[in-house]
């Protein structure tokens, strides 16, 4: 889907949505009829002359047409260094989240530093995103979730087995 990338002559090149829209319809045809099918998306690339913002929503609503249900949505991933990387701030890529939202009008999952339970939450009560992940706050604190809901709310219920040692 990256024009900066796919350098192909042929279909799958003329049309940089139609390799993700042959994969989304296979593996749609073969899941189950109530199990959503969510897709990580890079809502823009940091390669210089990467795609921006306009062209992954462009992608990314034929990729709902062809099924998709939830949008995760990340940033960069090509594998090259780049200029365009938004700066590592918390919450760095939840306006692309919340654009997906918008334009699309299906749920969303936002992720990228977002393991401050405070920043966490007001993502999902701003409605930026209606999901949020979080990858390296897990790795530092796997209890991270029943920690936030922690800290967020007052007061937690974990596993009985875990009640003596969660703080
Ligand atoms: C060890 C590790 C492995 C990851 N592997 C992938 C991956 O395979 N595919 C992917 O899209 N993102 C991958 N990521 C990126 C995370 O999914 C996430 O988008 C990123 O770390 C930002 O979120 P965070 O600030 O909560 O860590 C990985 C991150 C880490 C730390």
């Amino acid at each position: 889907m990256s024009p900066s990338i796919n350098n192909r002559k042929d279909e799958y090149g003329e049309d940089l949505s139609k390799f993700g829209v042959e994969v989304i319809r296979s593996v749609k045809s073969v899941m189950p009829e109530d199990m959503p099918l969510i897709m990580r998306m890079s809502a823009i690339e940091y390669i210089d002359g990467g795609y921006g913002l306009e062209h992954s929503l462009r992608i990314a609503e034929k990729f709902k047409e062809a099924g998709v249900d939830i949008f995760h949505v990340s940033s960069g991933g090509e594998g090259v260094p780049g200029t365009l990387k938004p700066g590592n701030y918390p919450g760095y890529q939840v306006p692309f989240a919340r654009a997906f939202k918008e334009k699309l009008g299906i749920p969303v999952i936002a992720v990228g530093m977002l393991d401050n339970p405070q920043v966490a939450e007001a993502t999902l009560s701003n409605h930026d995103a209606d999901l949020i992940a979080v990858a390296r706050g897990m790795l530092n604190d796997p209890y991270w979730s029943i920690h936030a809901i922690k800290e967020i709310t007052g007061s937690v219920n974990p596993p009985s087995q875990y009640s003596r040692g969660i703080r």
